[in-house]
């Protein structure tokens, strides 16, 4: 050992054998380390990147997205798939910070009792949703997700899906007045695709116009099936490069 690393070290001995100065010094270096490591937050303008494609939710979506919350969906499946090799090779591309930013709140998760459902949109057909979600096992044999029937006998009014996006944008997700005005005829716009849903497709692009459940009126499967549909396609990712500056 050198001299003046023994010297170091006598040095911190010091520190070592007092309790109180071990105490202060090591809060000193705890406070730098996080003030390196909070203080650039402030100056950010965003720390989620930019990404084509993404939008609110549409009235109807975020209708189906509130009873999945409701029914606790999410006590059994995430939506977020992780950067790894098996995760993708299962459930397509990693997902990216943009794609959750209007959820409120989150779905991410980590109990995955059942396949995770970030992009389980255009997986399947509407009538397949349907009937797993009347009876997963007619559809699953082997499943042991319960059923959500009743979601095809309860009729939705949507009397007050305009104060649901206004409280979305409350906390930050931009709908504008137009809107929250419009949310109501936009939610039975896109469950009917004989009616006129240009404005819809104008408020929110690559909304999916269709009667999701098949049966008459809007009840909560449709609202269910509309948001499982587009959950994970709005980013087009055979175009989407990811952005090494920032
Ligand atoms: C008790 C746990 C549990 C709950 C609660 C649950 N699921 Fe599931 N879910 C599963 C399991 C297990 C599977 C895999 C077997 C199957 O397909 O039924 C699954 C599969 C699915 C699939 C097919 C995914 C795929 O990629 O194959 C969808 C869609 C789905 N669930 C939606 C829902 C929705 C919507 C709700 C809430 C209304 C819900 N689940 C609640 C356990 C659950």
């Amino acid at each position: 050992m050198s001299k003046t690393t023994a010297a170091v070290l006598k040095r911190h001995a010091k520190i070592e054998r007092n309790a109180t100065l071990l105490l202060v010094l090591s809060l000193l270096v705890v406070t730098v380390g996080g003030i390196v490591e909070i203080a650039p937050l402030f100056y950010l303008e965003n720390t989620i990147e930019e990404v084509d494609g993404m939008r609110p939710y549409s009235p109807l979506e975020l209708t189906g997205r509130e009873i999945y919350v409701r029914e606790g969906c999410y006590t059994c499946h995430s939506q977020m798939i992780r950067p790894m090799r098996d995760e993708v090779d299962r459930y397509g591309h990693y997902s990216l910070a943009a794609e959750s930013m209007y959820d409120h709140p989150f779905q991410w998760g980590s109990k995955r009792t059942g396949p995770d459902l970030a992009r389980v949109g255009g997986r399947y057909s509407d009538a397949w949703h349907v009937d797993h979600l009347i009876d997963p096992q007619s559809v699953v044999p082997e499943s042991i997700m319960p059923g959500y029937a009743f979601l095809a006998n309860t009729q939705i009014d949507a009397e007050y899906i305009g104060d649901l996006l206004a409280a979305h944008r409350a906390v930050g997700v931009p709908y504008t007045d137009e809107m929250i005005e419009t949310a109501r005829a936009d939610f039975n716009a896109q469950a009917d695709p004989d009616g006129d849903f240009d404005g819809l497709l104008e408020r929110y692009p690559g909304a999916q116009v269709r009667n999701f459940d098949g049966l008459e009126g809007i009840s909560e499967m449709d609202a269910m099936v509309a948001y499982l549909q587009m959950l994970g396609t709005l980013v087009d990712f055979s175009t989407f490069t990811p952005d090494a500056s920032r």
